[in-house]
């Protein structure tokens, strides 16, 4: 299904958060609702413990009408559950991101008992029954994220959560394809900040709070969801894509890029990479 363009939002409640307001957003006692996602959570094969999922639930609740989820990497649907519940009687969009097979293939799944993950056709079902009740604000987007990079580029979504693959380049590529596809101030987390989550903590701490430009960013408390505010996506994409043509040896395109980057956003984080970019080809060429 076609990802359409919506014209008119509404600035999400999100925003008027405070960076420890969102760290702090599981604190208070759950309601009846909250209780009844939580029940229904029960029953679902998968990682996301209950702190994680009324996270997610609360603050996809706080989502405008008409916003847009991204998800990637949703397995049988169990971070799925918790925001399709929070977006139950809206108009908020729901897309999921994941090749639902071969998960004997993925290093992810090394802990995990053979039997739960050596028939994908049971898994993809399961989502789908899981998610069920979510109705025509679901949308299922089957195959890995670079399948998808160019489709979502631009999208303008408000709100990603990221629990793909977890090495270090797959984690590194989810947040940059996140930045291409998150409106100007829009919301991303993801999932296992822990010292076991594969490649999931340098990435974020290279990309998120490594980033002068990112102010408001922690982790949700008793959880293992990161998460951060993106003022300025377009930014963060273009300073991403130049580190990373630095990194494979792509000097002058990195150069290139950089200056294109500091005529547009006119920041001294493009002059920094223009001045190591220039060092980097002088040595090369000593
Ligand atoms: C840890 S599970 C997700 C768990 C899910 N969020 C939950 O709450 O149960 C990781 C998922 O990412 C998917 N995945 C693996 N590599 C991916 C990639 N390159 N792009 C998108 N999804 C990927 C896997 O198929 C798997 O279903």
């Amino acid at each position: 299904m076609p990802i359409t363009d919506t014209p008119e939002r509404i600035k999400p409640g999100i925003t008027s958060l405070s960076t420890r307001e969102i760290e702090t957003i599981t604190g208070s006692a759950t309601n009846l609702e909250e209780r009844a996602m939580l029940d229904s959570l029960n029953g679902i094969e998968g990682l996301m413990l209950e702190k994680e999922a009324l996270a997610l639930f609360r603050m996809c609740k706080r989502l405008p009408n008409k916003a847009r989820i991204l998800e990637i990497g949703s397995y049988q649907g169990g971070s799925t559950l918790a925001m399709g519940h929070a977006i139950a009687g809206t108009e908020v969009e729901l897309y999921c991101l994941d090749p639902w097979s071969n998960y004997l293939d993925q290093g992810d799944f090394a802990d995990f008992e053979y039997s739960k993950i050596s028939d994908d056709f049971r898994i993809i079902n399961n989502f789908i029954k899981n998610t069920a009740f979510i109705g025509d604000n679901l949308r299922m987007l089957r195959g890995k994220t670079n399948a998808f990079a160019e489709l979502l580029a631009g999208k303008d979504f408000d709100f990603i959560f990221i629990d793909g693959a977890h090495d270090y380049d797959s984690i590194r590529f989810d947040i940059k394809v996140a930045f291409s596809a998150l409106r100007p101030g829009g919301f991303v987390c993801g999932h296992d900040y822990h010292s076991e989550g594969h490649g999931v903590v340098r990435a974020v701490n290279e990309l998120i709070s490594g980033a002068p430009s990112i102010e408001n960013f922690g982790k949700f408390e008793e959880t293992h969801i990161w998460f951060a505010i993106i003022p300025d996506p377009h930014f963060e994409y273009a300073m991403t894509d130049i580190s990373d043509l630095m990194n494979a040896g792509f000097l002058t395109e990195a150069l290139e890029k950089a200056y294109a980057a500091y005529a547009e956003f006119k920041k001294s984080e493009c002059l920094c990479f223009i001045y190591a970019i220039k060092s980097e080809i002088n040595r090369c060429n000593r």
